[in-house]
């Protein structure tokens, strides 16, 4: 019973022992502060379930109290099953912009209508909940980045409360590319969220997964060999090109795209992401245009009129099966580039082996 957590929850306090950071845990941290508080489910699996009080207060859910997520678990022991989360639920948060209670509502829904959650509750191990691509993450330690420190003396000429300001600045640097100085320069934009390459880590992880892939196909109906072929070897397609290699080099490229960059659209909210034949989809004939053409950002000297074949191209994913003749002369050209190098190289390495054995003999 939630009020036995309670009751435990205020005799800990009498005695003393009771949060000092002041979050609403709803009497759970009395037991989950514990560490070494672990448990197997039913896989065998061992999961920790020790809270690390400091790092939960300085982390994006931080005011929102245990049971407002975990609204299921009322008594101890915990009833299995209680633990999953619905992240659409509305909390006790007030969002300031609009004076009702906070909810992520808007995204549960993008994300059920998408084509990572509309079939979501036939395979949960396939595809991603929430959870799967989201943890509680930290805010930003404002104090660590020097040119916050010029934003954080600026607010409090009138925010006079300096814990506060401080955590709503780390609220809203947390959503920002943060400038860095290096050399005494402002040379480098580092992301605070994901990086371009995280987010490619991210898409990965499933998308690269053959036996998850094929298992999907099956759900989803997708059964002809070369639509097949091309969501099983997305990622491998997107890492021989341009916009891999580039953020490859350096992960926090901007200017390079991940797979976000062109699997959502501009103004929508990360999740939409849709079968292409799709309208809603970003790399919809109808909506490619918008998308390769951010334009001013990405390719601002490409023809608008030309934007609609940078889909059907087929550049964006370089397909190792070739499937129009386009991409056939582009593989053939690859793999006779390869081999003229890996010749060249063979015969140099050849020709000084055949060397260091005449000067060799010679010696002797
Ligand atoms: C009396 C001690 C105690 C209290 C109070 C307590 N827990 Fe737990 N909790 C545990 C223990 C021990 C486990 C490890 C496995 C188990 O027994 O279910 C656990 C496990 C969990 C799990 C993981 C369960 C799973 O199956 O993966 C969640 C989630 C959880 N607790 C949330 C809460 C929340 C939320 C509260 C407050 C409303 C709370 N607990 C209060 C002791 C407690
Ligand atoms: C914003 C929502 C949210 C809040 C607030 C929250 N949790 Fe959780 N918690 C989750 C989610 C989501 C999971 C993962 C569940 C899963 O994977 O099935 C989780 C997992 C857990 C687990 C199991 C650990 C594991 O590895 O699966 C424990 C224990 C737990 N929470 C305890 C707490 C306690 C104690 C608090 C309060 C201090 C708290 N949670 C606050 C959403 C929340
Ligand atoms: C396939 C992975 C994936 C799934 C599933 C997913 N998200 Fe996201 N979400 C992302 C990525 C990537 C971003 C971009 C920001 C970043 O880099 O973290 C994002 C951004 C967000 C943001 C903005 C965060 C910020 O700090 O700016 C919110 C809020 C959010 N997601 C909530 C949710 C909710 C709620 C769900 C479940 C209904 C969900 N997400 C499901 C990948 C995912
Ligand atoms: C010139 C004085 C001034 C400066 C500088 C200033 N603020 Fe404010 N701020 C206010 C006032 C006054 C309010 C309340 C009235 C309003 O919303 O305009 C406010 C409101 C806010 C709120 C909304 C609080 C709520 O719950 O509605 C936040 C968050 C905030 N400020 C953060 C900041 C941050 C972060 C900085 C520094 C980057 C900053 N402020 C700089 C005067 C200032
Ligand atoms: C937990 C696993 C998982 C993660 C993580 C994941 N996906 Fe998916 N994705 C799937 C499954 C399963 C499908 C359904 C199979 C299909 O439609 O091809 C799918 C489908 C898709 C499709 C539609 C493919 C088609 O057939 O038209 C796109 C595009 C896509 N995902 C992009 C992404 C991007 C971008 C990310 C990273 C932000 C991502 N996915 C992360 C599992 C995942
Ligand atoms: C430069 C833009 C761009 C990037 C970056 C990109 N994609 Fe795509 N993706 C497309 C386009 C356009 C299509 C549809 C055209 C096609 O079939 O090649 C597509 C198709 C797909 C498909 C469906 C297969 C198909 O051809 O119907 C999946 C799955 C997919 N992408 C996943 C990913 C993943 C995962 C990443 C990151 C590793 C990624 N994409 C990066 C533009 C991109």
């Amino acid at each position: 019973m939630r009020a036995f957590i309670l009751g435990i929850a205020g005799a800990m306090a009498i005695s003393g022992t009771a949060l000092a950071s002041g979050i609403g845990d709803d009497g759970c941290l009395v037991c989950h502060r514990l560490k070494g508080l672990f448990a197997v489910d039913k896989n065998n699996k061992v999961k920790d379930c020790s809270i690390n009080e400091a790092l939960y207060a300085h982390s994006i859910h931080r005011n929102i109290g245990c049971t407002e997520c975990h609204n299921k678990i009322e008594q101890y022991p915990h009833k299995p099953g209680n633990a999953v989360v619905n992240c659409a639920n509305r909390c006790h948060v007030i969002d300031p912009s609009t004076k009702k209670p906070f909810s992520h509502e808007n995204v549960f829904k993008t994300w059920k209508e998408s084509v990572h959650g509309k079939n979501f509750e036939k395979a949960p191990d396939i595809y991603p909940y929430c959870s799967y691509c989201h943890t509680n993450r930290l805010l930003v330690d404002v104090k660590k980045f020097e040119t916050l420190e010029g934003s954080f003396n600026r607010c409090s000429i009138c925010h006079e409360n300096k814990d506060w300001t401080l955590d709503r600045l780390a609220h809203v640097a947390s959503r920002e590319d943060i400038p860095v100085i290096k050399n005494g320069y402002i040379s480098q934009f580092v992301k605070t969220r994901r990086d371009g390459w995280e987010i490619v880590e991210l898409c990965a992880s499933c998308h690269e997964d053959e036996k998850k892939m094929e298992k999907a196909l099956e759900i989803e109906g997708i059964h002809n060999k070369f639509a097949k072929e091309h969501v099983l070897t997305a990622v491998e397609s997107y890492k021989v090109t341009m916009h891999s290699k580039m953020l490859y080099l350096d992960r926090s490229d901007t200017r390079a795209a991940d797979c976000l960059d062109c699997h959502t659209n501009k103004n929508g909210n990360f999740h939409d992401i849709f079968h292409k034949e799709d309208p809603r989809s970003s790399i919809n004939e109808k909506n490619i245009e918008l998308t390769c053409g951010r334009a001013t950002e990405c390719h601002p000297l490409a023809p608008i009129k030309d934007m609609k074949k940078f889909a059907t191209t087929k550049w964006v994913h370089m397909h190792p099966v070739p499937d129009s003749l386009g991409q056939k002369i582009v593989k053939i050209v690859e793999e006779f580039m390869f081999w003229l190098t890996t010749s060249v190289l063979l015969f140099g390495v050849v020709i000084i082996g055949l060397d260091l054995l005449k000067n060799l003999r010679r010696k002797h």
